[in-house]
């Protein structure tokens, strides 16, 4: 097996003596040498809901914390500081939010409309509740990430799911994911109210162009459509990609969006429940102090502390993490071209997580498949949508060794039962 694309130690040593700056405190050779023991003992629900597996499901990252989340984290903890979240802390992280978007997408946004929220979740069950209502529609493109399906319809929201098309055409190198804008503008006439927007997409890894954005603003404008703008993964973008944020685009694109964002894939706090709205609509802004009280409230004041600590001081903790990423990206790919080129693949653009197609291998659940026979668990495609018979949403945030050791186990089964 070609290895080349994971980097050992003495050439990392190498790059980061060229590197020539301070250590961030991600340390790829102690997240390398970590066992599945090790990983179980962290307690997580990626290591402990399927034990014995290899964890590849949800979102969440095997590298640690940054250590300055870690610092405030203990800091808060011997000060007692665990009561309900005080304003103080509201606004820090809506500071240390601004300043995120400002330094890394260029993005200028005023603090004073980030608002706290528990989670992204939590924000959508606002959008749904207070904006779209009851017996109303949302467009969700698919595959999507699974509570963009099922949340909805706790609300008695009807949700359209507009696949998304994968484009291969290798006369014109094109081998990627589109929207399909004539399938949205179909929805859109329907009469339904938003569309679910996430970028970079969860599960496919796509991050929307500029031109896609506004394309999709347009058509938003054409039939009174808002857009539940979910940018979680925004830090995590690949090669020359650049994530856009979609509400800093114009003032329509500010009026239609309802965007949230976290620090929680970025830094892997998602447990300490302290997401960011930025509320670009004047409206909502209105809307959210008279009627989301209770959901800023439920916001964890160590998630503040956690949040405001990875802003203000974790870019360079990121940075190498990403780095990190970059490589274990680069290894898919490999794996995909080399070893299970039969298996529907798009590189992601963003994200840690691909989505792959095993249809064309006539495995009808490739997650029970690999589940039962190789001890990976996977997400099965069917939760992302109808579109996702036969696929699977993979999360490559593991250890090197451990990445290696999840395509050997998928490869080796495939290969015993003939079919690769
Ligand atoms: C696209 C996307 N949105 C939202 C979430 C969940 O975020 P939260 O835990 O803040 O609700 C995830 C988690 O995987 C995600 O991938």
């Amino acid at each position: 097996m070609n290895d080349d694309v994971l980097i050992d130690d003495s050439e990392r040593d190498k790059r980061n003596a060229h590197g020539n700056r301070g250590f961030s405190g991600f340390d790829a050779e102690v997240i390398d040498r970590q066992s599945m023991a090790d990983l179980e003992a962290v307690g997580s629900d990626k290591w402990t809901r399927f034990p014995g597996c290899i964890g590849a499901f949800i979102a969440e990252m095997d590298f640690g914390l940054a250590p300055c989340v870690q610092q405030a984290v203990t800091d808060a903890t011997a000060r007692g500081c665990l009561g309900y979240i005080p304003d103080p802390w509201k606004h820090r992280v809506a500071e240390s939010c601004a300043r995120w978007q400002r330094e890394r997408y260029g993005w200028d946004v005023d603090p004073a409309c980030i608002r706290p929220v528990p989670d992204i979740l939590e924000a959508l069950e606002v959008f749904l509740r207070e904006i779209v209502g009851a017996g109303n529609s949302i467009v969700v493109p698919t595959p999507a990430y699974m509570p963009f399906l099922s949340v909805p319809r706790l609300y008695n929201i009807d949700v359209i799911e507009v696949p998304m098309l994968r484009v291969n055409e290798p006369r014109h190198c094109i081998n990627g994911w589109m929207f399909d804008f004539d399938g949205l503008e179909r929805a859109f006439a329907s009469g339904c109210r938003a569309l679910m927007l996430c970028n970079p997409h969860n599960p496919i890894g796509k991050v929307l162009t500029r031109d896609e954005l506004l394309r999709i603003s347009a058509l938003a404008e054409r039939y009174d459509v808002r857009i539940f703008n979910d940018e979680i993964h925004a830090p995590f973008t690949y090669d020359d990609h650049e994530h856009v944020p979609f509400a800093a685009l114009n003032e329509t694109t500010a009026r239609q969006a309802f965007t949230a964002t976290s620090a929680s894939k970025s830094f892997n706090i998602a447990g300490t429940k302290c997401a960011q709205v930025i509320l670009t609509n004047p409206d909502d802004l209105d809307m959210w102090m008279d009627r989301a009280e209770w959901s800023e409230h439920q916001t964890a004041t160590i998630g503040a502390i956690a949040t405001t600590a990875a802003y203000e001081h974790g870019g360079a903790w990121f940075d190498d993490m990403r780095a990190y990423l970059d490589e274990s990206v680069a290894y898919v790919n490999e794996q995909m071209r080399t070893r299970l080129q039969r298996v529907g693949y798009v590189p992601p653009q963003g994200t840690y997580i691909a989505w792959l197609d095993f249809s064309p291998l006539g495995i009808e659940n490739p997650a029970d498949y690999f589940y039962k026979n190789a001890h990976v668990a996977l997400t099965d495609g069917r939760e992302c949508g109808e579109c996702g018979a036969g696929c699977v949403r993979m999360n490559f945030a593991m250890p090197h060794p451990m990445l290696r050791e999840c395509f050997d186990r998928m490869v080796e089964v495939l290969e015993a039962d003939g079919l690769m």
